[in-house]
């Protein structure tokens, strides 16, 4: 009898003691919940508008579904143009499930919106659609357009440009990862051009045993030259990177693998470099000038043939004379016996890597402007503060202002 009691007893105090948990836990998930709400009342909820892109063949999207999760749980609503991620392997019912709403025309999107994130800068259809105040945050290069600037100002809204924002040590974080493409994509087109059947020398980067592998050279070691270096070195070639930043080139001597070797960038060095260079690279970049053309037209003569120019700097006019841009349509072109792949939106062919690169790289700034208004957080993220090119009709840009005479 005794016994029963005192299970009796245990068993009684173990229930209480469930109960009295599962009330201490009840009460914690309530006041947690209570301080999100209170925090998410401090924010400013806004609407954020995902326009598709609608640039000839150009398939990334400002979103992915990962940063609606994520915006979402601040309180901001998301519109997404209905299949505007369809380019880039995101369904409307991926961004539904992450609490987006789908809008079915682009008028409907910026109708809504206070803030647009875009890819590409806003196309004449767009021009219309554009509110006065609303935040526009995309890929802009204003320099290429005078037209697309004075649209800009007649809208008056606040243009935030990915290539303007700017961290304290010169870098611009919107555009390294799309430069982390194309110098990766350089080898992959670079070497399918070496194959005999597209006019190439008919060459393996890696070569195989007991045969050489073939010599890449690389013009410039930034971001584009490091990731084609990489990718080269991975596939076995023979690479050289040369640039004049000779910091540059004792980092990367640090850190390349044995099959990469580093020179300074004379006249000199590149010419010698010309009879036995199976695959070039153009990664040069002046900040603020024209890229210099490191080979000329008399230099193609000095190369086999069958030798594969890619030249990527061709967006900021390119460091090969005889390189114009190209499409994806019609990458190539041969002159006198050389391949020359000069396209200038290189990132395109790959969208889903691209928008997924881009998107992790723009969606804190996102997160940024949308908790706490465009003032306030260029205010208090100098980064961003440097993207601000245009608001209320004025361009706040001097170096636009001055090339424009605006
Ligand atoms: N085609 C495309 O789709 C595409 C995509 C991304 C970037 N780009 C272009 O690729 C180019 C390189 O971009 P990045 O991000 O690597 O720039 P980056 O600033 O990181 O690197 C440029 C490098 O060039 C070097 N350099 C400057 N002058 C030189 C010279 N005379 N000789 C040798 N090296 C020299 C610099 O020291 C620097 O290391 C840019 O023109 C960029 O616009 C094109």
């Amino acid at each position: 009898m005794f016994i029963y009691l005192l299970n009796e007893l245990r068993q009684n105090i173990l229930l209480y003691m469930i109960y009295l948990h599962s009330i201490i836990l009840h009460q914690w998930k309530r006041l947690a919940n209570l301080f999100r709400w209170l925090f998410l009342l401090t924010l400013k909820f806004m609407n954020i508008g995902i326009p598709k892109e609608i640039k000839n063949h150009e398939f990334r999207v400002g979103l992915t579904p990962a940063g609606v999760h994520d915006l979402n749980l601040n309180g901001h609503q998301i519109w997404i143009e209905s299949d505007a991620g369809l380019g880039s392997g995101f369904t409307n019912q991926m961004y539904v499930n992450e609490g987006a709403r789908i809008l079915a025309t682009a008028a409907d999107v910026y109708a809504i919106a206070d803030l647009i994130v875009k890819v590409k800068e806003p196309l004449s259809a767009e021009y219309d659609l554009i509110k006065n105040s609303q935040i526009i945050f995309t890929y802009f290069h204003f320099a290429a357009s005078r037209e697309l600037t004075e649209a800009m100002l007649r809208t008056k809204a606040i243009c935030l440009a990915y290539e303007s924002v700017e961290l304290a040590d010169k870098s611009l974080p919107l555009l390294i990862p799309m430069s982390e493409v194309a110098g990766r994509m350089a080898i992959q087109v670079g070497s399918y051009y070496l194959g005999k059947p597209q006019g190439g020398k008919g060459k393996m980067l890696g070569g195989v045993p007991g045969v050489q592998p073939a010599n890449v050279l690389i013009l410039g070691g930034g971001v584009v030259g490091t990731q084609a270096a990489k990718m080269a070195a991975g596939l076995g070639a023979n690479v050289t990177i040369l640039d004049t930043n000779l910091s540059r080139l004792r980092y990367l001597d640090d850190f390349m693998p044995a099959n990469v070797h580093t020179q300074f960038a004379t006249s000199y060095a590149i010419q010698s470099h010309l009879p036995h260079v199976d695959l070039l690279i153009g990664a040069v970049l002046l900040h603020g000038s024209k890229t210099p053309q490191l080979i000329k037209k008399e230099d193609l003569k000095k190369m086999e043939l069958g030798t594969v120019l890619v030249d990527v700097a061709v967006d900021q006019g390119g460091c090969i004379e005889t390189c114009r841009p190209t499409t994806h349509e019609n990458p190539v072109y041969e002159m006198d016996g050389i391949l020359h792949y000069c396209v200038a939106n290189m990132p395109g062919a790959v969208p889903q890597t691209s928008t997924l690169a881009l998107t992790q790289a723009t969606l804190p700034y996102v997160q940024i402007l949308a908790n706490l208004g465009w003032k306030e957080a260029i205010a208090s993220n100098d980064a961003l503060n440097k993207g601000l090119t245009l608001y209320d009709g004025k361009l706040f840009h001097p170096g636009l202002a001055a090339s424009f005479n605006l």
